[in-house]
């Protein structure tokens, strides 16, 4: 049976969401509904009726997202995906999803990203793992940094909410650029995903503290973080959960987090999103005693091969021809080549044969950098001689593992 499928009106939000909730089990709660409008993009939303009622739904937030030479690029950021229990595998969100990224090339965007509810999802639709992301959890008795750890020698304080709004927006803002991966937040954002911070969203958590480095009068990092006290057998035992974090330079990393340590009365700090290059993982004396659990964290599917690989800088010189054999999505395979060096690249289109051959799932393995084309190819995953696949991981490859640390 044929669906109808189109953007939703305002109006329609709370219908949708309703959908959205039949598929995650989650209730709608007005407050949260009227919330979420302020960031909802309802001409790019897409949702799928049956006989009137909506049975699917994705929607996207218009992100910028830094790549790898501190480049800032226009990006479809997925979110909101879900089809109705009484629905499910009859391949509407294959419709979805087709119909979703011809729209994010159409506007001129060149990649997606998402964050996937499981990992067996999206790769059929050219979705990679574009970077991992890491639980790491720092039990107190092992929390000692490095003897030769930095010095901190700037100011660190904790600013109130109000502050925070003036001053946070402003550090991010130039922060991101260091690392591929991340994204950049409109007013809007910051109001009801960061500082709004409802008490429902706490998991169990106290409210926000926001801390920053200091240095010259100036903020060079920041930290967000909230409590939740304990006690056992009158043994201090609370947990201390990192946010995030962001910061300019390695003195402000090392204050901020040493301060974050040394708290008093806690057993636990978790960072509930470290990154895959986390600095804090090298300052620590034992970091063995540090439980850490790897996961999968932003899914990219590149919708323009030429425009997107033509955006960022590389991590060597070199020219390389690759075939890109994607079975999803009309166009955007094809074979390239490649003209890469530390100060940008030129990707186009060609006929010459190619030295390696993959699909568009590792393609966004490699683009932000956090990928292996020799580990790929030890998979069976891509194709290609030992000189090619060096030379892919040498080009690709960025001194910045990416991270993303927004959730969406
Ligand atoms: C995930 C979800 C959106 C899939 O929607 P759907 O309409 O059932 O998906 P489709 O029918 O288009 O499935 C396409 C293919 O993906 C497979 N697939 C889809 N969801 C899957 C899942 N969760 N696990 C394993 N395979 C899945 C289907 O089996 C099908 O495979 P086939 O082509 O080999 O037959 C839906 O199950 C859902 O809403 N789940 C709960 C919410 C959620 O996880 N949303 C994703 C947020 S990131």
């Amino acid at each position: 049976m044929e669906y109808e499928m189109r953007s939703i009106a305002d109006a329609e939000l709370e219908e949708f969401r309703r959908c959205q909730g039949l598929a995650f089990g989650n209730e709608i709660n007005p407050e949260h509904l009227e919330a979420g409008r302020q960031v909802f993009e309802a001409d790019r939303s897409l949702a799928v009726f049956d006989h009137g009622q909506i049975v699917g739904t994705a929607g996207i937030f218009s992100y910028e997202m830094t790549v790898p030479g501190e480049v800032s690029v226009p990006t479809a950021g997925v979110t909101m995906v879900s089809v109705k229990p009484t629905h499910r595998r009859r391949g509407i969100l294959s419709g979805l999803m087709r119909r979703q990224l011809s729209e994010v090339r159409a506007r001129g965007e060149a990649v997606a990203i998402l964050w996937a509810s499981e990992s067996v999802i999206y790769g059929r639709f050219g979705y990679g793992v574009a970077m991992q992301q890491e639980l790491l959890r720092i039990p107190h008795e092992y929390r000692g940094l490095r003897d030769d750890s930095v010095l901190a020698p700037g100011r660190v304080r904790l600013i109130t909410q109000d502050e925070a709004r003036v001053a946070l927006p402003q550090a991010h803002g130039g922060m991101r650029l260091l690392t591929p991966g991340a994204v950049g937040r409109s007013e809007k954002w910051w109001e009801v995903r960061i500082f709004r911070d409802h008490p429902d969203h706490r998991g169990g958590f106290g409210s926000n503290n926001y801390l920053v480095y200091e240095e010259d009068g100036l903020v060079r990092g920041y930290l967000v973080y909230r409590r939740k006290g304990d006690f056992q057998d009158w043994i201090p035992a609370g947990t201390v959960l990192v946010t995030e974090c962001f910061s300019e330079h390695v003195r402000a990393y090392a204050g901020l987090w040493r301060y974050v340590l040394g708290l008093d009365l806690v057993k636990t700090v978790e960072y509930g999103n470290a990154g895959m290059d986390e600095p804090l993982l090298w300052m620590l004396e034992d970091a063995r005693r540090t439980e850490r659990k790897r996961l999968d964290g932003i899914w990219l599917r590149i919708v323009d091969i030429e425009k997107a690989l033509s955006a960022r800088h590389y991590g060597g010189e070199g020219r390389i021809v690759f075939e890109v054999r994607d079975n999803f999505l009309n166009g955007t395979g094809g074979r390239f080549e490649l003209e890469a060096s530390p100060e940008g690249g030129v990707c186009r289109r060609t006929d010459t044969a190619p030295e390696l051959v993959l699909g568009p799932e590792e393609l966004a393995n490699l683009y932000l950098g956090g990928g292996s084309a020799g580990g790929l190819a030890r998979a069976g995953r891509i194709q290609g001689d030992a000189r090619a696949l060096a030379l892919a991981d040498r080009i690709f490859g960025w001194h910045v593992l990416p991270h993303c640390q927004e959730h969406f």
